[in-house]
């Protein structure tokens, strides 16, 4: 019987996805966890609190539950990372590493997410193909790369099913994400409804990959239920939608908040990810190996956006940045 096993539950991707695990699966079947105490995160369903870097006790909960599944989402981001590059070499390899062990140990299947980050200057940057040259500037690029050959390793050499995508920034108005170098295209959300001006961290043309939540939640799902068989890359797949730079997606905004404005102040260290990083993911390896085909476009994601912050109730209100948070 399926048992899903969430960790860093309360972040940007884990708030959704434990979500959306629940209803597909129905109520029992996902534990979501993360460091914070879940009376601050929890919004149904099986929530515990639970530090993936403490090898026993992530041990222990996998097998009370037992776990089939391990969604291992705890990770720091780019911008973050390099505020304390140890720290997140601490959290992101060896919160995936022991993952991975007490998959080995149990049998678990372990879903992990990749990144745009994974990819440096001396990638081709229009598109970054499925295999290429990885050379990251970024400790969490490194982290990234890393954790992707931890996941190869830990299937051939143990027979772990560990699957991923290389997500580009994620868009979405639940939980915020914290300490992202696509982080703006959350915030101008936040700015445009909240009737203030955005300044923008990055130059008006920096173009980036970016996906719409919905699709990266669906990617997660379908990517998971593919049949082994039909999976040639199985971990790391790019995965991809949409393109923009921040003063297309201030346009974008504008088509719905005619008075919203723009400011750009350029923050040196965030201007340097994003150049560091592939304008774009070739995906098509993922569309032929497991149908993926990503949903939203720009006007819809903008307007799915508009809708969601407005309606959404006060307490999903962004806050500050978490630095325990999931990834992408
Ligand atoms: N969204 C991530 C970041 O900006 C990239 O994977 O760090």
């Amino acid at each position: 019987m399926k048992r899903i096993l969430v960790t860093g539950a309360a972040g940007q991707i884990g708030t959704e996805l434990s979500a959306r695990l629940l209803d597909r699966y129905g109520p029992g079947v996902t534990l979501a966890t993360d460091i914070r105490d879940p009376v601050a995160w929890a919004r149904g369903g099986l929530a515990e609190q639970l530090d993936c870097l403490d090898l026993d006790a992530l041990r222990r909960t996998v097998t009370r539950l037992g776990a089939t599944d391990i969604f291992h989402l705890a990770a720091i981001l780019s911008a973050a990372a390099e505020e304390d590059p140890l720290r997140a070499y601490r959290i992101n390899m060896n919160g995936l590493v022991n993952v991975l062990q007490v998959a080995a140990e149990t049998g678990c299947r372990v879903f992990t997410p990749s990144s745009i980050a994974a990819f440096g200057p001396e990638t081709p940057r229009d598109p970054a193909p499925q295999s290429t040259l990885q050379r990251p500037t970024t400790m969490y690029g490194v982290t990234k790369v890393a954790g992707e050959l931890l996941c190869d390793y830990y299937h051939a050499r143990f027979g772990v099913d560990a699957r991923g995508l290389r997500f580009p920034g994620l868009v979405s108005y639940t939980a915020p994400p914290g300490g992202g170098t696509t982080d703006y295209a959350v915030e101008i959300f936040h700015a445009a409804v909240d009737g203030g001006r955005y300044v923008c961290p990055l130059k008006p043309d920096t173009r980036m990959d970016m996906m719409y939540m919905p699709d990266a939640i669906r990617a997660i799902i379908e990517l998971m239920e593919a049949p082994a068989t039909s999976l040639v890359h199985r971990n790391a797949f790019n995965v991809t939608a949409v393109h923009f730079t921040p003063a297309e997606l201030a346009r974008a905004i504008r088509a719905h908040v005619p008075g919203f404005e723009i400011d750009y102040a350029p923050d040196p260290l965030r201007q340097a990810i994003a150049d560091s990083w592939p304008e774009r993911l070739d995906d098509s390896e993922a569309r032929e190996q497991w149908g993926w085909r990503h949903e939203y476009e720009l006007p819809d994601m903008v307007a799915g956006m508009l809708r969601g912050l407005k309606t959404r109730p006060a307490r999903h209100a962004a806050g500050p940045a978490g630095r325990w948070n999931d990834a992408d």
